[in-house]
C-alpha cells in the first residue's frame, strides 16, 4: 500500500512538472534516437550494471528498490552478486553513499537523483542517449569536457575510457533577428559576412559534429549500445508501473468484451416487452 502510494505520488508529481520542463528545453537541440524497447530484459540488466558501475558512484536512484529487477528475469541472487557493492539489500533502496553538496563542492553541481529524469527530461530516453554520447573536449570548461545536449555540464565524461575521446567541430553561424541567415565553416569568412551587413548580424558559434581522436576500448556501434541500454534502463525505472499497465490492460480489453457482450443480451432481455 505505502509503495502504491508513492509510485502514485512520483507520478503526480512528475505530472505536475511536465509542463515546465517541456518549456524550460526552449533551444533547438536535434536527439538522436535511442530506440529503447522496453522489453528488452537483457537491455535493462545491462543497462542495471552499467548504472551501479559507472554512476552510482555520484548519483542515486533512490525511490527504485533492487528488487525491482526480479521483474526483469533476475533472481534475487543475481542481484546480490551482481548490483548490490555496498551494504545494501536486496529489498534496500538505490541510495549512495555521497552527500549532495560533496559533489556540488567537487563539480560545481550537484549529481541529481536520476529516478524520474527519462520522464522528466524532454526527449526522455532520447535525451539521455544524445546525451551519453554527447560529450566532447572543451578546454575552456573546468573539467575539460562539454556536451552536445547539455550546455557547460558540471559530469565528467565518466564513460570516456569505453567511448574514446570525441573534438568538436565547430559552424559559425549569422544570425539576424532570430533567423540563422548564413553559416559557415570558417570563422573568419563568417566574421567578415556579418561585419559587411551591419551590427544587428551576430556570430554564434556551433558543434556541428563530434570526431573520435582517440579510440576508446569499445567501437562507436559497441559505445552506442551502453548508450541505449543506459536509456533503456532508466526509462525502465521511471515507469515500473508501465509493465505493469500493459499487462493489466490486456485483461481490461478482455472485461470490455465480455461485458460488452453481456450488456447487448441485457439489452435485449429488458427491452423485449416493450413496442
Ligand atoms: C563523478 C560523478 C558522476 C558520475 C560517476 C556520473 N555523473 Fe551524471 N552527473 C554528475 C553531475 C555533477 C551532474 C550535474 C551536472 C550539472 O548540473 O551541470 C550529472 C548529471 C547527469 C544527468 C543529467 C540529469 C539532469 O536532471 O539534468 C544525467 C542523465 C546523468 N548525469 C547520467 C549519468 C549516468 C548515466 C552516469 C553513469 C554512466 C553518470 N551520470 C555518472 C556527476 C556524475
Amino acid at each position: 500500500m505505502n509503495k502504491l502510494f508513492g509510485v502514485m505520488a512520483l507520478s503526480l508529481l512528475s505530472f505536475a512538472l511536465m509542463p515546465l520542463t517541456a518549456t524550460a528545453a526552449g533551444g533547438e537541440v536535434k536527439l538522436q534516437q535511442a530506440n529503447v524497447d522496453l522489453s528488452n530484459n537483457a537491455a535493462i540488466q545491462r543497462g542495471a550494471k552499467y548504472f551501479v558501475n559507472y554512476c552510482m558512484g555520484c548519483h542515486s536512484a533512490q525511490y527504485v528498490r533492487y528488487k525491482l529487477f526480479t521483474e526483469v528475469g533476475l533472481t534475487e541472487d543475481d542481484i546480490e552478486d551482481n548490483l548490490i557493492f555496498t551494504d545494501g539489500k536486496v529489498g534496500g533502496l538505490m541510495k549512495i553513499a555521497m552527500p549532495e553538496d560533496d559533489a556540488a563542492r567537487w563539480f560545481g553541481a550537484a549529481a541529481p537523483d536520476l529516478t524520474l529524469t527519462a520522464r522528466i527530461k524532454h526527449g526522455g530516453a532520447d535525451w539521455i542517449y544524445s546525451y551519453l554520447k554527447g560529450f566532447y573536449t572543451d578546454p575552456s570548461r573546468p573539467l575539460g569536457v562539454n556536451n552536445t545536449v547539455f550546455a557547460n555540464v558540471g559530469m565528467p565524461h565518466v564513460l570516456w575510457r569505453l567511448q574514446g575521446i570525441q573534438d568538436p567541430v565547430y559552424k559559425y553561424e549569422v544570425h539576424h533577428e532570430g533567423h540563422t541567415v548564413a553559416s559557415f565553416d570558417n570563422e573568419a569568412e563568417a566574421e567578415a559576412y556579418a561585419k559587411e551587413r551591419g551590427e544587428t548580424y551576430r556570430l554564434e558559434r556551433v558543434v556541428d559534429r563530434l570526431e573520435l581522436v582517440q579510440p576508446g576500448s569499445m567501437t562507436p556501434l559497441e559505445y552506442d549500445q551502453v548508450a541505449r541500454d543506459l536509456a533503456t534502463f532508466l526509462t525502465f525505472i521511471a515507469e515500473p508501473m508501465k509493465l505493469e499497465r500493459q499487462r493489466i490492460g490486456v485483461w481490461v480489453l478482455l472485461f470490455l468484451i465480455v461485458f460488452t457482450v453481456l450488456a447487448y443480451f441485457m439489452k435485449k432481455e429488458w427491452w423485449k416487452d416493450v413496442h
